[in-house]
């Protein structure tokens, strides 16, 4: 059985740079084995956490929209990479929405202590981050990778690497920067290969 990968799209921009090197990302996963399905957040249909609370009791959120087809995904997967450019110095409003109802994950684990991930699945789940930011400034990664890590625990999928790029505003195009999309490539498929 190939395993299971998701590829997460934090960008509004389909075909931008953060884009661009997730592609990379996923190629590199496919040709390790892995079977790779991407999910763009500015697609989904998704609302914000409203702070119902019926997780505290139940693996089900009270908002019925597709978070639910989401969660049984993020169950299953195997490998989850997560590509977002930085925006006001954190996560994107709607990938930040989509992380915020992992909640259902959240009061699983911590409030009434059994992870929804079995102890087997959870020991070999990962995370690649990728992430581009406008300025030449820094620590300016710093707030997106304390909320990547705290989701990353929270799902049992911990952050395990990340390629990281600032400076686009002068960048631009991250295609002038070969290095990157080989890198992106690259951990895209030694995560493949750390799963098989
Ligand atoms: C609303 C908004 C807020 C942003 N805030 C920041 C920021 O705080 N720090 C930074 O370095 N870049 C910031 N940027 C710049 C983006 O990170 C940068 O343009 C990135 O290359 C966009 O990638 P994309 O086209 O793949 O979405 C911001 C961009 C937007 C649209």
């Amino acid at each position: 059985m190939p395993k299971k990968v998701i590829a997460l799209l934090g960008s509004p921009v389909l075909d931008g740079n953060t884009a661009r090197l997730l592609d990379e990302a996923i190629r590199g996963a496919k040709e390790a084995g892995c079977e790779v399905e991407k999910l763009e957040v500015a697609h989904m249909d998704v609302l914000p956490c409203m702070e119902f609370f019926q997780c505290m009791g139940s693996e089900t959120c009270l908002i019925q929209d597709e978070m639910e087809g989401i969660f049984r995904k993020f169950r299953e997967l195997d490998g989850l990479i997560v590509a977002t450019p930085v925006m006001t110095m954190g996560v994107p409003g709607r990938l930040k929405s989509f992380i915020d109802r992992f909640q259902v994950f959240y009061m699983a684990k911590y409030h009434r202590g059994r992870s929804l991930i079995s102890p087997e699945h959870r020991k070999k789940r990962k995370m690649l981050f990728i992430s581009i930011a406008g300025m030449n400034i820094p620590n300016v990664f710093d707030g997106i990778r304390m909320t990547m890590q705290a989701f990353g625990e929270i799902i049992d999928c911990p952050l395990w690497d990340e390629v990281l790029q600032n400076d686009m505003d002068t960048i631009r195009d991250i295609r002038t920067r070969p290095e990157m999309m080989e890198a992106a490539y690259r951990k895209g498929y030694e995560l493949g290969k750390l799963l098989g």
